[in-house]
């Protein structure tokens, strides 16, 4: 196995100018073969909401489900770096709460960081878990938490007002002490602007190709879930016709007493 990937080899990783590549993933199996193809970061986020759940947004994720989901991702991940995402109202209510909760994540789950969203605003929170020696990976620019004041999946930062508040954003998250910072649904020309000025990583989601790093929910990437299909995803594989097609196979073959043969039966 090669060597495990810790917080300061994704930071050395900018450094030596290499990208970095994360997915997510929400449960053992797709953890092991995530980990087992190489993948750098293993990022169990709250899209669960979404792609596991069936809900419209993130915003009804519980830490209950970010723990159960994040236990069972830490048992197939031997080599990535695993971060499980802190969810709706588990840090926004106070400083206290965000580190326990943050803790939780780590002593509960087995995550080795955690993410949250927003820039200027969680610059204390950000600071407060950093210094409990858990950790943080920022998230600014489209965060999914933020639905209802964006008025929907809106890209974020077009304007100049909106730019130079995603630039705040991104410095204060960095000054908090975050170890590496999610630039999602933004204009490529910001995410490469961000990205020259920190010197921490920045993993792009629909923010170009200039981050030092890409994230797909795999769901999407694996073209498992259509119910909406963001312009920044590309479709690595058609996984949902390839089960559609073993599914339908195998209801035939019970109809037409074609399975189970003598070679899945016993004596
Ligand atoms: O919840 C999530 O999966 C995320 C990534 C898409 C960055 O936040």
């Amino acid at each position: 196995m090669a060597d495990k990937i810790t917080v300061p080899e994704i930071v050395k990783k900018k450094r030596r100018g290499e990208k970095i590549s994360c997915l997510t993933a929400y449960d053992y199996s797709f953890a092991r073969i995530l980990d087992e193809a190489g993948v750098d970061i293993l990022l169990v986020g709250d899209s669960l909401g979404c792609v596991v759940q069936g809900q419209p947004n993130t915003l009804p994720v519980t830490m209950g489900d970010m723990i159960y989901h994040t236990r069972a991702v830490a048992r197939g991940c031997r080599r990535a770096l695993l971060v499980g995402d802190l969810p709706f109202l588990s840090y926004q209510v106070s400083r206290e709460e965000a580190v326990r909760n943050a803790g939780r994540l780590l002593q509960e789950a087995g995550a080795e960081a955690v993410k949250l969203e927003g820039g200027v605003v969680q610059r204390d929170t950000i600071e407060a878990i950093t210094r409990a020696g858990i950790p943080v990976m920022g998230h600014i620019g489209l965060t999914p938490q933020s639905v209802h004041a964006f008025g929907g999946y809106r890209i974020q930062g077009k304007e100049k007002e909106a730019r130079d508040r995603i630039l705040s954003d991104a410095g204060a998250v960095e000054e908090a002490g975050a170890f590496a910072v999610v630039l999602e649904g933004m204009p490529a020309d910001l995410a490469g602007e961000i990205t020259a000025q920190l010197t921490i990583p920045t993993i792009g989601i629909g923010a170009g190709p200039d981050c030092d790093g890409q994230v797909l929910v795999i769901h999407d990437m694996l073209g498992l879930f259509d119910d909406f299909t963001p312009k920044f995803v590309k479709r690595y594989a058609d996984l949902k016709k390839t089960m559609n097609g073993a599914v339908k196979n195998f209801i035939s073959d019970v109809r037409e007493r074609k399975f189970p043969g003598p070679e899945h039966s016993f004596k």
